[in-house]
């Protein structure tokens, strides 16, 4: 066995999401769970650690999507900043910091990474040819570009790739390409690029993964990184031609950004030095010095970006540490399916939080358990219940609510006595477990070594029956109950990074001052004569109902997440089938265009006033690549009158015109003959 290394501190990172979406349960159980749980443990053992993580708030998807809902980008990331930032603080994930890459001191940390390296003479300048949109004036996106799939002859492939057969595309292949922004057929442009040349890393990288890490990076790592490095590394562009993201800081690059997945990695650092401002210490311990540990949690999509490609550029750049681990999980799937936010399948993690309030835990709980560690797994609602059902409620919480219980109707909530030796056996024994567990990132078999301690102290109350020796024989009694409490303690220390909500109920009714990892080694944890409050169960059984409601949720695609935002990869999707009543609840109206103007702070929107009749509406539309005010006027249009009022770019849109989105093209809606402003439609 090799010597365990020890450090000083710890650098701990999650993966930081894109700000385009919202979270979801694979999010969770991926990068977020698991490092949390970590952090909290090394927390308790009094470690130096920083827990980093922030909103990824560049890159093309990002781009489409804002332009799709006819709103900066800038609008959309924040959107989606605030409400991750809050999901996580709500499910109890304890990052020191939530940054953000649209962050000036992101920006500045960035552009000077990117100068380090240029300024070596490390990176590679060439000209290429690329695909221009002649109408727009702009370079196109490999995902901008839309064309037939040469393998399966889908019309709607994307320039990256066919969604259809899933083949891996570029521009070039594609026949009879066209722009996804305007239709038009793009033109080879040339235009200049900075690579980063990870081939002469190659060796290095090598050795340092496959030899170095060979027995503490999880086998899933390993073998993911392996197959890269058999393949060979190739030089990668690290700028873009595109309007949104961090600026190339030279001259000669104007219109040009740093690739995302260049400078979002960078954001690990740029966040650090945004908590140093705060809290006053030095960042470059935890990036630079060598007795920091670097852990970075992730999903498996992450692995090459963070095992070859930043380690890469991190030495290329001279000044830093390489990360320690990067213990990087498999995906979850549900119900049989995997998770699609464009698909809307997913459990979105602040829907949950308003479906069961203050039950944060079960969640985390269930999570743990199917934490997709080394294969893809699988959460189901079922299994969901069983697990609280049988485990939370069944187990632990049972033996819990038993024991103070019973100490309160014999003992007045007064410790009676001392335990036996073998409560501190078992404790120790756990408390090992644990221990080697966590530090291995084995999360599920570190809970399940809190769930036997449980089990164990079920089996001692059932054979021990405190209640029947009361009578007869009360020092028994007492015994078997102090021992019991003694349990106790020890599982609301254990169950903290798990279960942190639950463990502080907990740690209240028990009036314990604070949870600190060493009380485990306490003897005994909790002494005779100490006072505690009055029980209450900490975990309630999840009925059959809620379970269908969930399921009829999730299959029904019922979720507010559903909104015009992902139209175009719906467009690509089917829907799946709704009830009357769900279209009912649409109210449809025929409206006439009164006026349309451009929205004074957005080139792409319009702003309409319509008319229902009864009644005049203003309607912000992102049309206006696609009509000219003039057009407009007069026309006869279907609009949904329901929608809640939203603002558009400072001005309020009342409702929501209906139009056909078709190859990049918008086309409106209307009526066959002339109809009377305000009909309904059905
Ligand atoms: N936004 C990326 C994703 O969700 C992860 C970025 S991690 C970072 O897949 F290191 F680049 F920040
Ligand atoms: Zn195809």
């Amino acid at each position: 066995m090799t010597k365990k290394k020890t450090f000083k501190r710890f650098l701990v990172t999650s993966a930081l999401p894109y700000a385009n979406g919202p979270i979801h349960i694979g999010h969770l159980s991926g990068a977020y769970l698991p490092a949390d749980i970590y952090v909290r443990y090394l927390r308790l053992k009094g470690k130096d650690v920083k827990f980093i993580c922030g909103s990824d708030e560049h890159g093309v998807p990002i781009t489409i999507r804002a332009r799709q809902e006819g709103i900066s980008p800038q609008e959309l990331v924040d959107r989606y900043h605030f409400l991750n930032k809050e999901t996580f603080e709500r499910i109890g994930i304890s990052f020191d910091i939530y940054h953000r890459t649209s962050d000036p001191l992101h920006h500045k940390t960035a552009q000077d990474f990117f100068l380090r390296l240029y300024e070596k003479g490390l990176l590679i300048e060439q000209e290429t040819e690329q695909y221009y949109d002649p109408e727009a004036q702009m370079f196109l996106a490999d995902r901008y570009i839309i064309g037939t799939c040469p393998k399966c002859g889908y019309e709607k492939a994307y320039g990256d790739q066919c969604e259809k057969c899933g083949t891996a595309l570029s521009p070039d292949e594609l026949v009879n390409p066209r722009s996804a922004l305007t239709g038009a057929t793009p033109i080879k442009r040339k235009s200049k690029h900075w690579y980063f040349p990870l081939d002469k890393h190659e060796d290095w990288l090598k050795k340092w993964i496959l030899e170095e890490h060979a027995n503490d990076w999880k086998p899933n790592v390993i073998g993911q990184c392996k197959s890269w490095l058999e393949q060979g590394l190739k030089p990668r562009a690290v700028t873009r031609d595109l309007d949104w993201g961090v600026p190339v800081p030279l001259p000669e690059a104007k219109g040009k950004v740093l690739y995302v997945w260049f400078e979002a990695p960078i954001g690990y650092i740029s966040a650090t030095k945004a908590l140093a401002q705060q809290e006053g210490f030095d960042w470059k311990l935890y990036w630079q010095d060598k007795e920091t540990a670097i852990i970075h949690f992730i999903g498996k999509d992450n692995i090459v970006f963070h095992c070859i490609i930043f380690p890469a550029m991190l030495k290329a750049h001279g000044d830093f540490i390489l990360p320690e681990n990067v213990p990087a999980n498999e995906f979850m799937n549900l119900e049989g399916d995997k998770i699609s936010t464009s698909r809307n399948w997913a459990i979105w993690v602040h829907e949950y939080l308003q479906d069961f309030p203050d039950e944060q835990d079960l969640l985390r709980y269930v999570l743990t358990r199917n934490m997709p560690e080394l294969k893809d797994s699988e959460f189901t609602w079922k299994d969901f219940q069983t697990k609280v059902n049988t485990e939370l409620v069944g187990n632990l919480g049972n033996f819990i609510y038993r024991t103070l219980t019973l100490i309160h109707r014999y003992f007045e909530g007064i410790v009676p006595s001392e335990p036996r030796n073998f409560i501190y056996e078992w404790i120790a024994a756990s408390k090992t477990a644990v221990e080697e567990s966590i530090e291995t990132f084995r999360f599920r078999e570190a809970l399940w070594s809190v769930m036997e301690l449980a089990q164990k102290g079920n089996q001692l109350l059932s054979e021990e029956e405190p209640w029947k020796t009361f009578k007869e024989n009360p020092d028994q009694a007492k015994q078997t109950l102090t021992d019991a409490i003694q349990t106790v303690v020890a599982l609301n220390i254990l169950m903290q990074p798990f279960m942190p909500f639950t463990a502080e109920k907990l740690r209240k009714t028990i009036n314990l001052s604070n949870l600190s990892w060493n009380i485990l080694e306490q003897k005994p944890l909790i002494p005779q004569g100490h006072k505690i409050n009055a029980p209450k169960p900490l975990f309630r059984k999840i009925t059959d109902e809620e379970i269908e409601r969930q399921i009829k949720k999730l299959k029904g695609g019922m979720t507010t997440q559903n909104t015009t935002s992902q139209k175009s990869e719906q467009q690509l999707a089917e829907k799946p089938l709704i009830e009357y009543d769900d279209f009912s609840k649409l109210d449809l109206r025929v409206a006439k265009v009164i006026s349309a103007e451009k929205h004074p702070n957005a080139d792409r929107l319009l702003v309409l006033k319509i008319s229902l009749g009864t009644e005049e509406r203003t309607i912000v539309a992102g049309i206006a690549q696609h009509y000219s005010p003039e057009e407009l006027i007069g026309k006869n249009i279907v609009v949904v009158a329901n929608l809640k009022p939203r603002k558009l770019r400072g001005i309020e849109s009342q409702g929501m015109l209906l139009a056909a989105h078709d190859d990049g093209k918008v086309i409106l809606l209307t009526t066959d003959k002339e109809a009377s402003p305000g009909a309904r439609v059905l």
